[in-house]
């Protein structure tokens, strides 16, 4: 099922950036949750082109509609298909790249791997697919705040160079606060000037997304195969230009000592607790309580407008300035698709967890 992702609260997606539209089957919802298209349409909204003068000014409202899975407001527990239309297509963009390969864009490992492909907005390869599953993440970001009491935030850590320094304190407001969704503000204008500076010269940055998942439960994830931040690593490094994924110390945590790595337990509150999170909230694959804090490297975006050095389908060298709306920087767009991928991972784990260890309660003494 190269589509679909998730054991128990699963999301098939479907669709390609110029065909008729792009969508979601979201299956193993529970019934009877209140849901309506506003509240998903909230979080397309953030996804959206065009919501900002940093981000690919294609102009599409990305209006959902709800096909299936509802009755009268809530959701009857059938498959939920979920839909928006491509109403701001440009096909003509895309001549020269039929047979011109961008590069470290999808074409030409597409067009080895199928022979045969869409090449109008990079096809199935467009971010366009991660609208079906923000769709998705908005009903599992709701019950997980409802019936669990989790909060997921994402936010740019670092554009290119320039970077916020460490918060545990990070808000919502924040992060919406400005157009590239960095909650510092200082540090934030000056990504706007950057992205701003290299989209005027055809150009495009990379950065960092830090992700924040608090108020989880102990017990979340599965010993080997199905690590909780394996499964978080698989869905992060699913998204498209992703290049990288540490969780807690990640990669600067090799320069400490155990001594310095390790996160002493307390009682606080009445409950076991760690004293730092190095760990990033995982421990042998398993939720500790902890916030889980995680971070995904980006690319600069792959279509530029400058020439660059190719091949074409017919074996011969070219060169290649690419046409198209694209985004200078992928980050700020992709911050809520980070948020739904964690909310799915996070909601899929809350519903094993509750069918293998409490669901049948037998004696422990
Ligand atoms: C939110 C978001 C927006 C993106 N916008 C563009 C874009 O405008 N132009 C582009 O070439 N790539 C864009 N990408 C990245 C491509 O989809 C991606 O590079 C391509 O599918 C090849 O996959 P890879 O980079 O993971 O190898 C975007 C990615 C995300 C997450």
């Amino acid at each position: 099922m190269p589509n679909t992702f998730g054991k128990l609260f699963t999301i098939s997606t479907w669709g390609e950036s110029h065909g008729g539209g792009v969508g979601v089957v979201v299956d193993g919802c529970p019934p009877s949750l209140p849901l309506s298209e506003e509240e998903i349409q909230v979080e397309l909204d953030r996804r959206r082109p065009g919501q900002s003068d940093i981000v690919t000014p294609r102009n599409e409202a990305d209006q959902v509609q709800i096909l299936s899975g509802i009755y009268e407001g809530r959701t009857t527990g059938t498959p939920i298909s979920m839909m928006v239309f491509n109403k701001d297509a440009r096909p003509g963009a895309y001549e020269e790249m039929k047979t011109k390969f961008r590069p470290s864009h999808a074409d030409f490992t597409y067009h080895e791997k199928y022979g045969y492909r869409n090449p109008e907005g990079g096809g199935r390869s467009s971010a366009r697919e991660t609208i079906g599953r923000v769709a998705a993440g908005a009903i599992a970001k709701k019950i997980l705040e409802l019936a669990v009491g989790v909060e997921t935030i994402a936010y740019v850590r670092q554009v290119q160079d320039l970077a916020m320094p460490e918060s545990s304190s990070v808000t919502r407001e924040a992060i919406e606060a400005n157009a590239v969704r960095c909650p510092d503000q200082e540090v934030a204008a000056k990504m706007i000037e950057l992205i701003k500076t290299v989209r005027s010269e055809g150009d495009s940055v990379g950065g960092v997304i830090e992700c924040r998942i608090r108020n989880l439960p102990v017990g979340l994830g599965e010993p080997v195969f199905d690590r909780f931040e394996a499964d978080l690593a698989k869905a992060m490094l699913s998204l498209p230009a992703t290049k990288g994924f540490e969780v807690g110390s990640g990669f600067a945590g090799v320069s400490l000592k155990g001594s310095q790595h390790n996160d002493p337990f307390e009682i606080r509150d009445g409950k076991v607790r760690t004293t730092k999170n190095h760990s990033g909230g995982v421990q042998g694959g398993i939720t500790n309580g902890e916030d889980v804090l995680f971070r995904i490297a980006f690319k600069p975006t792959a279509t530029i407008l400058q020439a660059q050095a190719t091949v074409d389908t017919d074996g011969q060298e070219t060169e290649l300035a690419a046409r198209g709306r694209h985004d200078p920087c992928v980050l700020p767009r992709a911050v809520p698709i980070v948020e739904a991928m964690a909310n799915l991972v996070t909601l899929d784990h809350y519903m094993r967890q509750q069918a293998q260890n409490r669901l049948f309660l037998f004696d422990q003494s």
